[in-house]
């Protein structure tokens, strides 16, 4: 079988490298991809771009795949997969309107509401008057959601009354703003991915992600800056209550309400004090977990991937895991999240050898030929280890090697949790 997989990001390199160790994957080409995976892959151009979906459905076809794999949300709501289903080929990402659990937060809480699935008490809001009632129901601290897309800046979590009602009507300007006001929800977060094919759920393992730019949680809120893999401190019984409570419901409500949901369930979560809650659905793999659990994953991807796209996913064997501890860190450029300056060379690369891989996320090759930076996020260096120090040490020694102007990364990512200080709280 021929794979093709859509995106630019570290994501995707590191699902490219997946499929790679897949027997039952012959070829694995990506669009538009990026300077990293073009070094173990073929990567195409999409004139056309990421949601034309026509364009992904006519490469599918001209290339002659068996699986189109959608990396980011984007594609998803705006109907790709729907577009490359439709020519006859099988793809792995939720229709546009599954994908609304993603695309919109508000549908997303109408469809946990329906589930009975834990989630974060929340006002819808479309005036500046509800917006205001709301927070002073709930108090300090104040959690702001937009109810689109909005690329990881949707979301504002703050002590400050002031700030949580700007964030609101910066949003509620936006043609057809909508807002979601909500709880705070203490406790440590947990990523959860479950591969569905609509009714069959298979939970990955689950990841941790650092949200926030700068060590200690401080900062703003980024598309994420690090994750680990497998997570010790959390409950033996977690994955299958996720399962059981969440993702079986979710996906079963959506089933049921005519819009089976076939793809990634992306659970993030927190522990709170009061049991688990979901914070978000997204419908796509998360970035940068998606590098630790894959790093770990030992069943072929490609085959769990065609699975869930083809309805037999009830068919594909218990999954295998490898025993290591796996850690990624990104390295940003300069100015990330608001205003990331790219065309930076990026050098080391090569001098970060065995222990530890890279993954391209915002890089390009300059007029020079050489690497520079591209976007926001360049760089997902992960690593494994017996331990999760040393996954930490080889992952961090990996980013030393990298020299590039400006650059940020956090230097705290898995520490609390080698540390055993993490604590649900009781
Ligand atoms: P989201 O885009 O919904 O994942 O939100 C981004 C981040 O904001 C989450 O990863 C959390 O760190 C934080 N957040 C979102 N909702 C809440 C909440 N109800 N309580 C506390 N933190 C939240
Ligand atoms: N790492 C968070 C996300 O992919 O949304």
């Amino acid at each position: 079988m021929k794979v093709l997989v859509i995106g630019t990001g570290a994501r995707e390199h590191a699902i490219v490298r997946a499929l790679t160790l897949d027997s039952s994957v012959e070829a694995v080409i990506a669009a538009p991809g990026n300077p990293g995976i073009d070094a173990m892959a073929l990567c195409r151009d999409l004139p056309g771009g990421l949601l034309d979906g026509e364009g992904v459905a006519d490469l599918a076809v001209e290339l002659g795949v068996g699986l189109v794999i959608i990396g980011p949300e984007a594609p998803l709501v705006a109907g790709v997969a729907d577009a490359v289903r439709a020519r006859g080929v099988a793809c792995f990402g939720p229709t546009a309107q599954a994908a609304r659990l993603e695309g919109s937060k508000a549908f997303a809480k109408e469809v946990m509401a329906g589930a009975d699935v834990p989630t974060a008490l929340s006002h819808v809001c479309t005036t500046v008057e509800e917006v205001a009632s709301a927070l002073d129901v709930f108090g300090a601290p104040y959690v702001v959601k937009d109810d689109g897309l909005a690329a990881g800046k949707g979301v504002v979590v703050t002590r400050k009354r002031s700030k949580a009602l700007a964030h609101a009507i910066q949003c509620l300007n936006k043609p057809d703003g909508r807002i979601v006001v909500e709880e705070y929800l203490d406790g440590p977060e947990i990523s959860l991915f479950c591969i569905t094919d609509g009714t069959t759920v298979v939970p990955l393992a689950p990841a941790q992600d650092f949200k926030r730019l700068l060590d200690g949680d401080e900062g703003p809120n980024t598309g994420g800056m690090g994750a680990y893999s497998p997570i010790d401190w959390a409950p033996a019984s977690l994955v299958q209550d996720v399962v059981d409570r969440v993702a079986q419901p979710t996906v079963d409500e959506m089933r049921h309400q005519g819009m089976p949901f076939a793809g990634v369930l992306y659970v993030g979560l927190a522990l709170t004090s009061r049991g688990l809650r979901v914070i978000e659905f997204n419908a796509r793999f998360g970035d940068p977990e998606t590098q630790v659990v894959l790093a770990r994953l030992a069943s072929p991807l490609g085959r769990l991937l065609y699975a869930a796209a083809v309805g037999k996913l009830d068919e594909v064997p218990p999954l295998r895991w490898r025993p290591e501890h796996a850690v990624t860190v990104v390295v940003a450029s300069k100015g990330y999240p608001d205003s990331p300056r790219t065309g930076d060379v990026i050098e080391g690369m090569a001098e970060v050898g065995d222990d530890a891989c890279v993954l391209h996320a915002g890089t390009a090759f300059g007029k020079d030929g050489a690497m520079v930076s591209a976007g926001g996020r360049v760089l997902s260096i992960v690593a494994t280890g017996a331990d999760l120090a040393e996954a930490r040490h080889r992952a961090y020694q990996g980013v030393d090697r990298i020299r590039l102007k400006g650059s940020t990364h956090r230097t705290d990512i898995a520490l609390a949790a080698q540390r055993g200080e993490i604590m649900v709280p009781q």
